[in-house]
């Protein structure tokens, strides 16, 4: 198995680019099933969650060229897809339940795995279920799948979601989009993965629009255009990079991003004391003398994301004083925190807060985590970390993570894969 070893307290400096958006991506790749046109796909992050959803979309039969080079996908359909996601394509990626919604409005029905189980939380799908069955849909649960049909079509509806969930607005839209007649989201999710989605709608010829600042409303079609489109950039990777930067950074500049997405985190790195300059379109980020403790709550966008909480925990180590981090979102989303204690740092979870007391000094050690983002919080604690960090199930970093190595040993980090 791939191990990762970083020998901490190098000063970073250079440049680095930003990959799109995978959790854009992986929706957005979803809605392909709605139409029969040529869609082009560019920006395309190449990561391990993007390779299942590709494999996810080739089984259910669409056509994907890809080419690795441009980053470009190429989908087509020439033939009746099934309407069918297997458990061994959705166990590793949750991402994959986004099918349905999609798969009933164009073919009326469909057979979707549970998602697997998750280490963060337990992530139920209950809310995907209840938009779709606003819309019409008849849903049944059966040795671990989805069975759901809509003999007639699904039809427009009034959905309130009683809680904000990403995954149960896209996969709502994505039905909607193809459902007959007129239908209201409210209280849905506006992360801007899902903005990226819904241009991507529009331009395929779907009729959506916000009214509200979260609701939505759609007037569904299903005549739609051969379009191009270029995923947004990947505001976690961007986030984690630049908290990389304020931990370890001499110069770091980030080009081609649009600061305005990141508002809610740039005025939190600020506020922690890193000199960070914003430009139209760039990110500097310069060495910073000492940091200030914070407090954060995780929340929906345009809240501070709880797939940067990890992240930021690392930053707060190094800051004077009791920093508190509550995770709102999910759960169990404190796992780093044993591996972190093990190389020195002084964190206490309460319930669904985590103290954390700097600043400490850090002593690299072998590490291995449990979910994406958990696993590139050690790598930013072993970039500042003395001697050598080995980190295990590096698996879970590239389900994510665009040629990390690569980007960080552009920045002069010493770290290599064995
Ligand atoms: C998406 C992101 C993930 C991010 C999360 C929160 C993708 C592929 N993944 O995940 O990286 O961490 O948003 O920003 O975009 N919930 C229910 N019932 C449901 C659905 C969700 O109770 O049917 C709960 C969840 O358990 C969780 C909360 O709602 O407590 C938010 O989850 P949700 O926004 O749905 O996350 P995902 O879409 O799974």
């Amino acid at each position: 198995m791939q191990k990762l070893i970083i020998k901490g307290k190098k000063k970073l400096s250079g440049s680095i680019s930003i990959s799109g958006s995978k959790n854009a991506t992986l929706p957005i790749l979803a809605a392909t099933l709605l139409t029969d046109k040529v869609i082009t796909l560019k920006n395309i992050p190449l990561v391990q969650d993007v390779h299942t959803m590709i494999n996810l979309l080739k089984f259910i039969g669409l056509n994907i060229e890809i080419s690795k080079k441009s980053k470009t996908l190429k989908i087509s359909s020439n033939r009746k897809l099934k309407t069918v996601a297997p458990y061994n394509l959705l166990k590793t990626m949750r991402a994959g339940v986004l099918v349905l919604g999609p798969l009933l409005a164009k073919y009326k029905k469909a057979k979707v795995s549970l998602p697997g189980g998750c280490a963060i939380g337990a992530r139920p799908v209950n809310l995907h279920l209840f938009a779709l069955e606003k819309l019409g849909a008849k849903i049944k649960i059966k040795n671990g799948y989805i069975y759901a049909s809509a003999k007639d079509g699904l039809k427009g509806s009034i959905i309130k979601f009683p809680s904000i969930s990403v995954g149960a607005t896209e996969n709502a839209i994505l039905a909607a989009v193809s459902a007959k007649g007129k239908t209201i989201i409210s209280n849905c999710a506006i992360e801007p993965e899902i903005q990226d989605m819904i241009i991507f709608l529009k331009k395929m010829g779907c009729n959506i629009n916000f009214v509200g600042k979260r609701k939505i409303l759609i007037i569904g079609t299903r005549e739609f255009k051969n379009i191009r489109h270029e995923v947004i950039f990947d505001r976690i990777e961007l986030g984690t990079y630049l908290i990389a930067a304020a931990l370890a950074g001499k110069k770091i500049i980030f080009l081609k991003v649009k600061p305005k997405i990141i508002e809610t985190e740039i005025k939190l790195l600020k506020k922690m004391g890193i000199k960070i300059k914003i430009d139209k379109n760039k990110i500097t980020i310069f060495e910073s003398g000492k940091v200030n403790n914070v407090n954060i709550k995780t929340a929906p966008y345009p809240g501070f994301p709880t797939d940067l909480q990890a992240q930021i925990m690392i930053l707060m180590l190094k800051a004077s004083g009791v920093s508190k981090i509550t995770e709102n979102i999910f759960e169990n989303r404190f796992m780093h925190v044993p591996e972190l204690r093990r190389m020195g740092a002084k964190i206490i979870i309460k319930k669904n807060i985590a103290f954390v007391t700097g600043p400490t000094n850090l002593s690299g050690a072998e590490v291995m985590a449990t979910d994406l983002r958990a696993s590139v919080s050690l790598v930013l604690a072993a970039l500042i970390a003395d001697n050598r960090t080995v980190i295990n199930r590096v698996y879970h970093l590239d389900r994510g993570y665009e040629n990390l190595e690569k980007k960080l040993r552009k920045c002069k980090a010493n770290i290599n894969r064995v």
